[in-house]
């Protein structure tokens, strides 16, 4: 397959994120001529970026996608953008408005930039969120997003929306993508919203019950980070346009399994807590169908959640220098 990255410039928004920082790891050595970053850094952070910051290729903005002039200035001359920078789910529900400026206003922004200087095409990161609970386990992409109760899952089916009607009224090319539940290292560990399994990689720390909240029959389909890069490079290599991907493992776990897993690669004995539950997701349930992404974007995740659960481990406990207690 042609190699479309070398040579090109690309954007991307929401770069010093989680999944963003590897997208960037994954362009560099397909040899583009320039990576522009824009990230205000609410969350993300100039670690995740350690490996790549300093390469001549790459030129960071630290600033805002809703600042108009930044956005264009990115935007022109660029071939290629992968538009990333998005508030998270429980952000987005704490403070709709601001949600509204960055989920929904500011992707309207980048299409319409994107179509002015002739971008050839976006990659979208939506998600797993827009079909709140799902008609179908494993659940393809033809699967309707009504039953999504969620702001932050109607903005990302907004985005997808907003890049189809483009590419019917201009021509711009676009994937969205819809990862499940990504983890690994560089995920959030101290902000406001961290996730569950860095709560419990604390207790095992501690030395503490980890909690579970509600009785851990919740699923989710967990997708290693790096599994998620690829299939970033995968969309834009590919000539495929107009379509939507599910990006997961196909593996559905529940919360008390993820539990067992992390006890299990960290050697722990400690049993877990269940206390009533409170979460602003109201989703029991996640599993994909993977099959399009399989035929498509030759997308096949590649870690296993032990090894996956075992790499964030590592490198949490490493981050903190600390030692396990048993
Ligand atoms: N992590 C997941 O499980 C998951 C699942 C589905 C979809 N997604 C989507 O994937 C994308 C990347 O997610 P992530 O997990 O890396 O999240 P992240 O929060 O680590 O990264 C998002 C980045 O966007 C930046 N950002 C936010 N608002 C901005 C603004 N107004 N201007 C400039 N930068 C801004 C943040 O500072 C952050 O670095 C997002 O669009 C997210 O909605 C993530």
């Amino acid at each position: 397959m042609q190699n479309k990255i070398k040579d090109s410039r690309i954007l991307v928004t929401g770069g010093a994120g989680f999944i963003g920082s590897y997208v960037i790891e994954e362009l560099i050595p397909l040899q583009p001529k320039k990576i522009i970053i824009i990230d205000n850094l609410v969350r993300g952070g100039l670690a995740n970026m350690k490996n790549f910051i300093n390469n001549p290729i790459v030129e960071f903005h630290h600033g805002d996608i809703r600042d108009l002039e930044l956005l264009e200035n990115g935007i022109a001359g660029t071939d290629y953008v992968f538009h990333m920078a998005a508030l998270r789910i429980n952000s987005c529900a704490a403070n709709p408005r601001e949600g509204f400026e960055v989920m929904l206003k500011s992707p309207f922004e980048v299409a319409t930039l994107c179509v002015k200087h002739k971008v050839k095409k976006v990659i979208y990161s939506s998600s797993a969120s827009v079909y709140g609970l799902a008609q179908h386990f494993p659940t393809p992409e033809t699967d309707n997003p009504y039953n999504n109760q969620t702001f932050y899952g109607a903005a990302k089916m907004w985005g997808e929306q907003l890049f189809r009607s483009f590419k019917f009224m201009y021509g711009l090319d676009y994937v969205a993508l819809r990862y499940f539940n990504a983890y690994g290292p560089r995920m959030d560990t101290d902000g406001k919203y961290t996730e569950v399994m860095i709560k419990w990689l604390d207790c095992i720390r501690d030395g503490k019950n980890p909690v579970i909240f509600g009785d851990g029959s919740t699923t989710m389909d967990f997708v290693y980070v790096r599994d998620i890069a690829k299939s970033n490079i995968a969309a834009l290599q590919a000539d495929v346009t107009d379509e939507a991907f599910n990006i997961g493992n196909c593996e559905e776990t529940s919360l008390k399994e993820l539990l067992e897993v992390l006890l299990k690669v960290n050697h722990s004995s400690l049993r877990p807590e269940f206390r009533e539950g409170n979460s602003i997701n109201p989703v029991s349930r996640r599993l994909a169908d993977i099959s399009k992404a399989k035929e498509l974007l030759k997308f096949i995740p590649t870690i296993s959640l032990d090894q996956g659960m075992k790499e964030l481990s590592a490198w949490y406990f490493e981050k903190n220098k600390i030692t396990v207690t048993e």
